[in-house]
């Protein structure tokens, strides 16, 4: 029963206006199952950090993975952790608009990295999260 993380990239498959629905059910299980984490939003895709049980990590992302409103959902990271980074929010939520994505050239670059078999880089994933958590 160790702590797990696990950070993915995907990209908005619907319109923008589901972004508070996800958010708020988000919130609703994650508190249930004591899982923290951040949702970031930006240029038309995700950014996810989920921790928690191990178990309850996986079965969550099994979920989201089966997820319409989204695609191309690409794992950056799923590993044990010793702490929680993001132990204030059961799900941490924020959407970028474009001016306040272009303002972060870190966040620019990183998001327009394509998803498709790619290294995509775990350190600057949860700087970028915690960035805006
Ligand atoms: C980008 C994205 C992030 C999501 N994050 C979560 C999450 O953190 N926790 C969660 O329970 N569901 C999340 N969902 C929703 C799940 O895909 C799924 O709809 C939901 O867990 C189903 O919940 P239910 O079994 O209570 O109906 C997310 C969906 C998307 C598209």
């Amino acid at each position: 029963m160790g702590l797990h993380q696990l950070i993915y990239m995907s990209k908005l498959a619907t319109e923008d206006s589901v972004l508070n629905s996800i958010h708020s059910h988000a919130v609703r299980n994650n508190t249930a199952r004591t899982m923290t984490g951040m949702l970031l939003f930006a240029q038309g895709r995700f950014l996810q950090v989920l921790e928690g049980e191990r178990k309850d990590v996986q079965h969550t992302f099994e979920k989201i993975k089966e997820d319409r409103r989204h695609d191309h959902v690409t794992l950056i990271a799923d590993r044990p952790i010793v702490e929680r980074s993001f132990s204030h929010w059961n799900m941490g939520f924020k959407a970028l608009s474009e001016n306040e994505a272009k303002a972060n050239a870190e966040l620019m670059a990183f998001f327009s990295q394509p998803l498709e078999e790619s290294e995509l880089d775990s350190d600057t994933a949860i700087h970028l999260l915690l960035a805006y958590a």
